[in-house]
């Protein structure tokens, strides 16, 4: 198994339904390929974890670079696992609006990463979180 977490940037800020969209065909297909991760939005600026077996990664990866929603992704870390920080989420997600400057979103993103283990993807997200929601 492989872990890769990647920043993107959205075109344009995407309205909370097209997020909805987004989630919900995450959901369906990396439940079908075996993939879990997190997802997470803060203003025009995409965070995401994917982890599971490699092949199934990189064919996640190769179509959510392709998707004209966003640009410029760059893969921060890819490395491989032995045990999946995320194991019960098809597609994680913080629970409140994207991070807009509001403190009780990255309350909600420290929540979601607490209990991940691995001090190198903890940061990513932590760090997420503190600089979107300064
Ligand atoms: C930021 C971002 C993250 C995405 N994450 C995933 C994902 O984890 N899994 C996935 O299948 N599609 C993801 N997508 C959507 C894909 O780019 C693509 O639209 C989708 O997989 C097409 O599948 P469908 O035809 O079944 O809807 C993501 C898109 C964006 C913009």
């Amino acid at each position: 198994m492989i872990r890769l977490i990647y920043i993107s940037t959205a075109r344009c800020e995407l309205a909370e339904i097209e997020l909805e969209g987004i989630l919900r065909s995450s959901r369906r297909n990396n439940a079908a390929a075996g993939v879990t991760g997190l997802l997470v939005v803060g203003g025009r600026r995409f965070l995401q974890a994917l982890e599971g077996p490699e092949s199934a990664v990189k064919q996640t990866y190769d179509r959510i670079r392709a998707d004209e929603r966003h640009f410029a992704a760059v893969t921060l870390d890819s490395r491989p696992i032995a045990e999946r920080s995320f194991p019960g989420w098809a597609m994680g997600h913080q629970p409140s609006k994207p991070l807009r400057g509001d403190g009780a979103v990255a309350d909600d993103v420290a929540a979601l990463i607490a209990s991940i283990g691995d001090p190198t993807m903890h940061a990513y997200f932590a760090e997420f979180a503190k600089k979107h929601a300064a």
